[in-house]
């Protein structure tokens, strides 16, 4: 079926890459004569018909911008059927034809209820958590990665001159590869990720055999989705002095934010032209993913069921490399 009106619209937690991601949907939209919708604030934006026509100039001036500029939202009444009937209801209304949903993983199993019901959709990964399983990077974790780097960078500086522990955490939900990496390319003592946690006595031994060691600095990194917080651990570390001060820092919603990084602006850019393209050629129920340097389509189906690891061999590298 010949698609004439695209919808696109994004959903869940933000990720600097969308905006680029957006701009590049609607003009190759336009660019084969398809009208384009910009639909606000994810599904529920849907749900409530808040919708508007996008030209060429509208999508100007948001490459270089973090955020979403469709804005974004959960909506716990697409969790039912009655919310996904009110939304194709509106989608048939406005004669859309075939949708792009830029979102997290949550997102993606929207995406893929609309699909399973009839409607052309198509997903594209934006989540700066990483755990989507089908890409090798999701639009945004790039961008957040620099942003932690930039900000424990600065965190050891202090650390240093007064011979402190700091305990940082990152987000990620349940996934930890934010830690995971950041721990790698900040130099990071510990790291702690959901995947494989480490007893909390083993933490304060490893870091007072660094302090023994000469150390002026100990970096821990932790993913919220750890069963213990920062504070537990620091707490635990003051409890058993083991030699350096400690202090806490949540880095949360900061790397949400910010200026896309190159990397997100190219992958963004090739994501959107691609998932718009095969919207138009008559795919759905598929997900643009990155593999190796080629973008290709997943099955939405595939994605919603299969897990994203993460290497666990970082675990032991930072180790040895953090000595
Ligand atoms: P993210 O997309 O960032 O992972 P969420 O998990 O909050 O964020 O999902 C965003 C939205 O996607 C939810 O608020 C809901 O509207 C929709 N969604 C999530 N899971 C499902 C599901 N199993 N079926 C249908 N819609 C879903
Ligand atoms: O999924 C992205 C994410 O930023 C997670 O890392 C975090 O747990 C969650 O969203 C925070 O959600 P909210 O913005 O609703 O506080």
């Amino acid at each position: 079926m010949k698609i004439n009106k695209m919808g696109i619209l994004t959903s869940g937690g933000d990720a600097p890459g969308i905006n680029p991601c957006i701009r590049a949907a609607v003009r190759t939209a336009l660019y084969h004569d398809v009208e384009v919708i910009g639909i606000q604030e994810g599904f529920d934006g849907l749900i409530r018909g808040e919708m508007s026509s996008l030209h060429a100039r509208d999508v100007g001036g948001i490459l270089q911008r973090g955020g979403t500029f469709l804005h974004t939202a959960r909506c716990p009444e697409f969790l039912e059927r009655k919310g996904q009937r009110q939304a194709l209801r509106e989608l048939n209304e406005s004669s859309i034809d075939g949708l792009l949903v830029i979102g997290g993983d949550g997102s993606m199993r929207g995406a893929h209820v609309l699909a399973e019901l009839g409607f052309p959709t198509i997903g594209i990964p934006a989540s700066i958590d990483n755990d989507i399983w089908g890409t090798d990077m999701s639009l945004g974790v790039d961008t957040a990665l620099n942003t932690i780097m930039e900000a424990v960078d600065k965190l050891r500086d202090t650390a240093s001159s007064h011979e402190r522990a700091f305990l940082v955490e990152t987000m990620g939900r349940n996934c930890g590869y934010l830690a995971l990496i950041s721990g790698v390319i900040c130099g990071a003592e510990i790291i702690i990720i959901p995947e494989k946690e480490t007893p909390i006595e083993r933490i304060a031994e490893d870091i007072e055999q660094s302090y023994e060691r000469g150390k002026t600095h100990a970096i821990i990194i932790m993913a919220e989705g750890a069963s213990y917080t920062c504070q537990d651990v620091a707490n635990f570390l003051e409890e058993k002095d083991v030699g350096f001060e400690t202090r806490v820092t949540i880095l949360g919603h900061v790397a949400r934010g910010g200026v896309p990084s190159a990397f997100d602006r190219i992958l963004a850019t090739r994501m959107g032209v691609k998932a718009a393209e095969a919207l138009l050629q008559g795919e759905t129920d598929v997900m643009t993913g990155l593999r190796g340097r080629e973008i290709v389509l997943r099955p939405l189906e595939k994605v919603i069921s299969e897990s994203r690891e993460v290497n666990l061999d970082f675990l032991e590298m930072a180790r040895i490399l953090s000595r």
